[in-house]
């Protein structure tokens, strides 16, 4: 799919026009409804069409025109347009328009949107129709036709075209990153294991990041007892990946981000039950995230220092795998007795952050997990759980959220929480049995290994997978959701 931007797009395909609410036509869509004889203002009365948010009304083959369908998408009142709107009516036409080769979106004429250039905005809605475009269709080999999209030319029509295209390219490298997310996290776990993921890390070196990967042995001899446990019940060995991306000031403290990267979570001894096991190919969400973003930093070469660690290893129950009542020391010193080995996100990420505020003192540091259940219990899937020991940071977090539509809501840590994981054994243990609020004392446990470094936990259980499909800018499946709002803010932060 190609798209561009031009003062004077050809006459052909499909034309698509917005019509704003109480069927209010902007100029240009008025002037093709002149041009149709009327068409455009008969087919709304006809259908019962608005102009709200989302309406679509199709008109075949119309007089007067040389397109072969005209698409009339509502947009509402134009009074409420934000560009996380225009992202979303860009998924909308996307959705209508799949079918068709060769489209022209023609919203020149929308007056008064405050405070956005038309440029600005327009790159918006081309960004939202090439996000809501990703599909993973990689292993069906027949019948695809009806999945498959036939859009090849989408040209949107703009008098400022040089301007919205510089803006795009920057959404753009966004919408890569994101891609390589929603890939990552699609792929089933025999083909995507900390070992291949490591591979496709080192691919991206030739963007200018620079990728380590730490083996076994290594994680070991860095004193990795978290990471080294949860993988050793696997024929697949655990890894470190560590990706750099310092192209910003020689002084400035890095931005470290930490992802879970369970790759397959079985649960372990503590085995989790047959149905929906499946979706556990997606514990590895976090990393997904922490690759895809610093694929975007990369592309649209942001003036920051970046450093991203991704703890890697397949949860599994075997004759080597670790076991309850195990106590394990983690490279912090501190010594945790397992109570479930299904608690084992929090084991690798604990080794993760500490190595992450260890090795590079970074200014803050964000760490993104499938974490818990319990925040499905609390959140659903419409806000992914924060928590932070920083009220700065999680405010910076939390308006980047809502700026691109990937909100979260800050859950508390406080001290009785904390003591919630207090083992009699070891120093903490790594369930809280009883205690309810598993989402935060998972927090509270990560917070041990921290430091005094500021830092935020996000929790993204149920929000990297999308299993309803109703959502504006992506299909059923893997969300890519972090990569836009960690985006926004390193952007806003640090550049
Ligand atoms: N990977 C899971 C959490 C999860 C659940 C992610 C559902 C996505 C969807 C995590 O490792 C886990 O098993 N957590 C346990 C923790 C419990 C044993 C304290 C949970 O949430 O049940
Ligand atoms: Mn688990
Ligand atoms: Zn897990």
């Amino acid at each position: 799919m190609e798209i561009i931007f031009s003062p004077t797009p050809e006459e052909k395909g499909v034309l698509v026009l917005p019509v704003c609410s109480k069927k209010t036509l902007p100029t240009s869509s008025a002037m093709y409804d002149t041009q149709t004889y009327g068409h455009l203002s008969k087919a709304m009365d006809a259908a019962n069409f608005s102009g709200k948010t989302d309406e679509v009304l199709r008109l075949y083959a119309p007089a007067g025109t040389n397109y072969s369908q005209i698409v009339l998408v509502g947009i509402g009142d134009t009074s409420t347009l934000t560009l996380q709107k225009f992202e979303e009516i860009g998924g909308t036409i996307f959705k209508t328009v799949q079918k068709e080769t060769s489209i022209v979106v023609d919203f020149s004429d929308i007056q008064k949107i405050k405070n956005l250039k038309s440029f600005e905005w327009s790159a918006h809605l081309a960004a939202g129709l090439e996000l809501r475009s990703f599909k993973f269709l990689k292993y069906k080999t027949k019948n695809t036709q009806h999945l498959e999209s036939k859009l090849k030319n989408v040209t949107f029509k703009i008098a400022e075209d040089s301007l919205a295209q510089a803006i795009f390219s920057q959404l753009k490298a966004v919408t890569e990153g994101v891609f390589l997310t929603r890939t990552l996290v699609s792929e089933p776990p025999n083909v995507i294991y900390p070992e291949s993921m490591g591979d496709i890390a080192k691919t991206l070196s030739k963007i200018g990041l620079k990728v380590e990967v730490y083996s076994k042995k290594d994680v070991e001899r860095l004193g990795m007892g978290g990471l080294v446990a949860v993988g050793q019940g696997s024929a697949k060995e655990p890894k470190l990946i560590v990706i750099q991306w310092m192209n910003g000031p020689k002084d400035q403290k890095p931005v470290a981000l930490v992802g879970k990267g369970v790759t397959f979570d079985t649960g372990g001894i503590s085995i989790k039950p047959a149905a929906n096991m499946e979706h556990m190919k997606y514990d590895m969400g976090g990393s997904g995230v922490v690759i895809g973003l610093m694929k975007t930093l990369a592309l649209r070469k942001a003036k920051v220092n970046v450093v991203g660690v991704m703890a890697m290893a397949e949860n599994m129950p075997s004759g080597t795998a670790y076991k309850p009542a195990d106590i394990l020391t983690t490279m912090s010193g501190q010594t945790i007795e397992v109570q479930n080995t299904d608690a084992e996100g929090r084991l690798i990420l604990a080794d993760a952050l500490w190595y992450a505020q260890d090795r590079f003192k970074p200014q803050v540091m964000v760490d993104l997990a499938t974490l818990t259940g319990a925040v499905g219990v609390a959140l659903g899937d419409q806000h992914a759980g924060l928590m932070s020991n920083n009220h700065e940071l999680a405010a910076k977090l939390l308006k980047a959220g809502d700026d691109v539509n990937e909100p979260m809501w800050r859950l508390p840590l406080t001290e009785n929480y904390d003591k919630c994981m207090d083992s009699d054994v070891a120093d903490m243990k790594n369930i809280s049995a009883g205690a309810g609020a598993g989402t935060i004392t998972a927090g509270q446990f990560l917070q041990r290994f921290v430091n005094d470094t500021p830092w935020a936990h996000i929790d993204i259980a149920f929000m990297a997978w999308d299993k309803k499909g109703n959502k504006p800018l992506c299909e059923k499946g893997a969300t890519g959701y972090g990569v836009r709002l960690l985006n926004k803010y390193i952007k806003d932060s640090f550049e």
